[in-house]
Parts: structure tokens; C-alpha cells; sequence
């Protein structure tokens, strides 16, 4: 079964689709929650169908709402104990959130077969193109997850996770959209909460903006520390969508940010960026 109602996200998405999807409290009132995706209707043609099927038993978590959301289901823990129930071992874990199509989280699944890989990406084509890549290596030491990241590290509990990966998140570049970007400080909490101790979020963008975005999101909260080792000079202010070429002559601020992951390969998308004559921001941020 695929959920074909969730397709690729800000990148290529109106930007004037509705924001927020509505729930309940407990007590009933409408509670409105920041998508970071846009749902649409799509399909997965023979070949990722084919992929779907032959390894979705194997690599697909079963643990997403169902419905039109893509919430995980009610009651569900990430807890230690469902890590070593899924994987088999008690190995440490990284998540990398919106994993695209797979290039990166596959293939460092592949090189450190000691470590837990966990993939959370809502898009179909996405999900299926990654089971596709992990199951033509039959890796053992990935899973995937169809499901809102966000709404993982709500009910992750705490020191489970060693480090978490967030690779060119969407860059919903209109000012008005800022607030859909992904990295906000509420998931910082959850992602704290769920790293181990040492444990750290690895970010990259290829966006200007967004590099100054992570920096006012993440520089100032006091549970985290900017490990970073190089100083980049950034415009202080946002420039909003069209208006990157304004940046070069507003005022500017240093900040620390980190040499380029090694553990990071080359995907077609940062390709894309890297063709296009954008610079690549890199963060660590440490549990404090
Ligand atoms: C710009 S793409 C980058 C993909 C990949 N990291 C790469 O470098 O090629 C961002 C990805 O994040 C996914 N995404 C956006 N919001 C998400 C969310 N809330 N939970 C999981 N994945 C999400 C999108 O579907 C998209 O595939």
C-alpha cells in the first residue's frame, strides 16, 4: 500500500498551497500545525512500485496514523525498546530527516554496517526510490519511515538517538513561509531530548538565507553548542524569495559554522545547488 496522497514538498511546490493542516486537542479545540510539505496526489511508476512492493516488508516502519496525515500512530514510544525490537541489536542510531531519495542515508548504511540507520521522508517516489537502494545492497541496518519528522521526535524518548541529520531541508524561501521551515525551535527541544548524551544535529543548506535562518534558530538556544570551526560571513537580515542577489549589500555578521561532513555524499540535489554557484553551509550543533 502506498500513501499517495504526500508528494515532493516546498522545492517545487505553489507557495500559496494552505499552511496548516487542523487537529484536535484533547479537549476538542482545533489545534493548527505548520506542515513543512505540501500533500499531493501522486503516483510511483512501474519500477518504484516494483521496489515498493518487493521491500517494503522489510525496510517500511508501520508506524504512521494512516489517513491523511502523516502523523505516527496514536500511542506509539520511539523507545529503546522498539529500536532493538527493529533492528535487532542495540547499536547506535542516526535518523536523517528527509532523506529525498536515499543517496545519503543508503549509502551510509552501507559503509557503517555498525550503526542503526533510520530514514523519515514523507514523499512516495522518495521512500520507495530508498527502499529500492537498500534493498539491491540488502542492507540490514536500515529502516524507513513514512511519517512527519517532526511528529517522531515528539514521542522519542530520551538518549536514543546518536546523532540526527537534516541534509538541504526545503527552503520555503517566501518570508511568510519562514515559519514551514524545518528547522524551528520546538523540534530543537524534541531533538535534544532524543539525542544521547555527545550526541549532535548535523544540518546543511544551500541557501543563504536559511544558513542565516539555522543560525538565529539554533546559535542562541543554551541546551546546544555551535561546534563549528570556521567563521562565514552572513547578511543579518532576510532577503526573501527573488532577492538573493540584494544580500551582498546589507549588512553582514560572522558566524561559526562546519567544514563539509565527510560522512555526507554528494547528492543530485546539492549537485544542483553546487552547479548553480551556491555555497554550502554546514552546522554541528552539540547536546550541551
Ligand atoms: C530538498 S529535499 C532534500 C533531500 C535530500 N536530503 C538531499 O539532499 O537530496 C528535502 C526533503 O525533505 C522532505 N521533507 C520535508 N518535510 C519533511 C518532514 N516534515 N518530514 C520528513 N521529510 C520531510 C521532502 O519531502 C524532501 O524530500
Amino acid at each position: 500500500m502506498t500513501q499517495d496522497d504526500v508528494q515532493q514538498t516546498a522545492v517545487n511546490a505553489s507557495a500559496d498551497e494552505p499552511v496548516e493542516a487542523a487537529e484536535r486537542t484533547p479537549e476538542g479545540h482545533p489545534l493548527h500545525k505548520v506542515l513543512s510539505f505540501v500533500r499531493r496526489s501522486g503516483r510511483l511508476d512501474a519500477r518504484l512500485q516494483r521496489a515498493w512492493d518487493n521491500y517494503a516488508d522489510k525496510y517500511l516502519l508501520d508506524i504512521s496514523a494512516g489517513g491523511n496525515t502523516l502523523d505516527v500512530r496514536e500511542g506509539f514510544v520511539f523507545d529503546r525498546a522498539f529500536i532493538e525490537r527493529t533492528w535487532g541489536n542495540d547499536n547506535p542510531l542516526i535518523v536523517e530527516i528527509g532523506t529525498g531519495q536515499g543517496e545519503n542515508v543508503v549509502a551510509a548504511a552501507a559503509s557503517h554496517p555498525e550503526r542503526n540507520f533510520l530514514a523519515l521522508e514523507v514523499y512516495d517516489p522518495g521512500v520507495a526510490h530508498t527502499l529500492l537502494l537498500a534493498g539491491k545492497q540488502g542492507l540490514d541496518n536500515i529502516r524507513v519511515a513514512q511519517v512527519n519528522a517532526p511528529e517522531l521526535f515528539k514521542v522519542a524518548a530520551p538518549g536514543v538517538v546518536e546523532e540526527v541529520w537534516t541534509f538541504f531541508p526545503d527552503p520555503w524561501p517566501k518570508k511568510k513561509h519562514h515559519k514551514r521551515r524545518i528547522v524551528q525551535e520546538a523540534l530543537a527541544a524534541d531533538i535534544h531530548r532524543a539525542l544521547a548524551d555527545g550526541g549532535v544535529w548535523r544540518i546543511a543548506t544551500d541557501i543563504e538565507d536559511y544558513a542565516l535562518h539555522v543560525h538565529e534558530v539554533m546559535d542562541a538556544l543554551p541546551d546546544w553548542r555551535n561546534a563549528g570551526g570556521i567563521t562565514v560571513s552572513l547578511p543579518t537580515e532576510h532577503v526573501g524569495k527573488g532577492n538573493a542577489d540584494l544580500a551582498e549589500s546589507m549588512p553582514h555578521a560572522d558566524f561559526q559554522e562546519s567544514e563539509r561532513f565527510a560522512g555526507r555524499v554528494l547528492t543530485n540535489f546539492e549537485n544542483k545547488g553546487l552547479t548553480a554557484g551556491r555555497v554550502i553551509h554546514d552546522f554541528t550543533y552539540a547536546k550541551a
